[in-house]
């Protein structure tokens, strides 16, 4: 069979490892093919495109940079590495701080602006590139998907780069798609990359105010007879939305889940988590963020209460309810979906509360 490129990876030689077979190389050589080895290796990771930028004495000065890491949140940290060659980081001594601007999809010229030497220095203003100040006085590039306004926390030794661990005194940012840097070429999200993308920034969001909703109400202290009323309230509601709104692909993946967890109603430490992804789940297919956010902040509750209690038969019973659902929802049966929800709280509730 004919081998794939990759089946061959560009391997660091390893002395102990070489065969007489192989042809000896020179020293020079063989530096050189580590050196090439590293590069290529390096290069397979993908990441953002960044300018640093700092403001000092009349001056401005910008470099392009991938080295990009968010550091630590306490405190707020993070870090770019700098080549020991480059005259920013003297600037960026002078002035004590920098900016990170994470550039959008749209700015792959700003990209390659800053990206020759000696070029990103600018008297007052950078002459191609627009820019305003936020908090430190370092230029914030305007149309930035993100940005990081930083003093310098540390300098530290990188070989022949200097990793700068900048203090976070402000940051901020908008929407839209990052510019991405991979094996040597500038890329973007593809659009399927781009709708999961936007998918899983709305559903991060609704897990977010889930977490501070179930604290809030954990806090507030609820009662079970409270939990199921208020799951009675939101998720046949959520089943009947999901059997309207619901694509075919959603579906699909629902159907997936469901069938994944009747394979595991004998194990309750493997059926709990699907079991409540399922319920998770429909609260996001109601296509409602209020809606879901409550179907998944009530979720949580009920992670421990099923942790103690299921056997199983509950598991093979809510598996059984979790397949008419779903059927109800492929069938577009709002009705049905909205029933047969309400229904299976009511078994539940009754399991929980006797
Ligand atoms: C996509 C891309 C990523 C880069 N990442 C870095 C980096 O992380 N650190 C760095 O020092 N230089 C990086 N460079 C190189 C600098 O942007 C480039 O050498 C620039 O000319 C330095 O300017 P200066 O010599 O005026 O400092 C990168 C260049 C490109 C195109």
């Amino acid at each position: 069979m004919a081998s794939a490129p990759w089946d061959h990876p560009f391997q660091i030689p390893n002395k102990q490892h070489q065969t007489t077979c192989e042809v000896a190389m020179s020293t020079d050589e063989e530096q050189q093919h580590r050196l090439d080895s590293f590069r290529q290796a390096a290069g397979r990771f993908a990441s953002g495109v960044t300018v640093v930028t700092t403001a000092y004495d009349d001056h401005v000065y910008g470099i392009t940079a991938t080295s990009f890491v968010s550091l630590s949140l306490n405190p707020l940290l993070v870090t770019v590495s700098i080549n020991v060659n480059s005259p920013m980081l003297d600037e960026i001594r002078g002035s004590g701080v920098f900016a990170i601007n994470v550039l959008a999809n749209d700015q792959q010229h700003v990209s390659s602006y800053f990206a020759r030497r000696g070029r990103g220095r600018s008297k007052g203003a950078f002459d191609e590139v627009e820019a305003h100040v936020e908090t430190t006085g370092a230029p914030v590039v305007t149309g930035a998907l993100s940005w990081f306004d930083c003093t310098v926390h540390t300098m530290l030794d990188g070989g022949d780069h200097t990793i700068l661990v900048g203090e976070v005194k402000a940051a901020g940012g908008g929407t839209g798609e990052p510019l991405l840097y991979w094996s040597g070429n500038y890329r973007e999200l593809g659009q399927e990359e781009q709708n999961a993308a936007e998918e899983n920034a709305l559903t991060d969001d609704i897990h977010r105010i889930a977490d501070s909703l179930s604290v809030q109400l954990h806090m507030h202290g609820m009662s079970t007879a409270q939990l199921i009323e208020a799951q009675q309230a939101v998720e046949p509601e959520a089943a009947a939305l999901a059997a309207r709104d619901a694509n075919d692909e959603q579906i699909a993946q629902l159907r997936a889940l469901v069938e994944e967890a009747e394979l595991h109603t004998g194990d309750a430490a493997c059926f709990n988590p699907l079991s409540l992804e399922f319920h998770d789940r429909l609260g996001l297919l109601s296509g409602n963020p209020a809606i879901a956010a409550a179907v998944s902040a009530l979720n949580r509750p009920r992670e421990s209460r099923y942790a103690a209690d299921t056997t199983s038969e509950r598991a093979s019973r809510a598996a059984g309810a979790h397949r008419w659902i779903l059927e109800a929802i492929e069938a577009r049966d709002e009705d049905a979906a909205r029933r047969l929800m309400s229904e299976h709280l009511g078994t539940v509730a009754v399991g929980i509360l006797h």
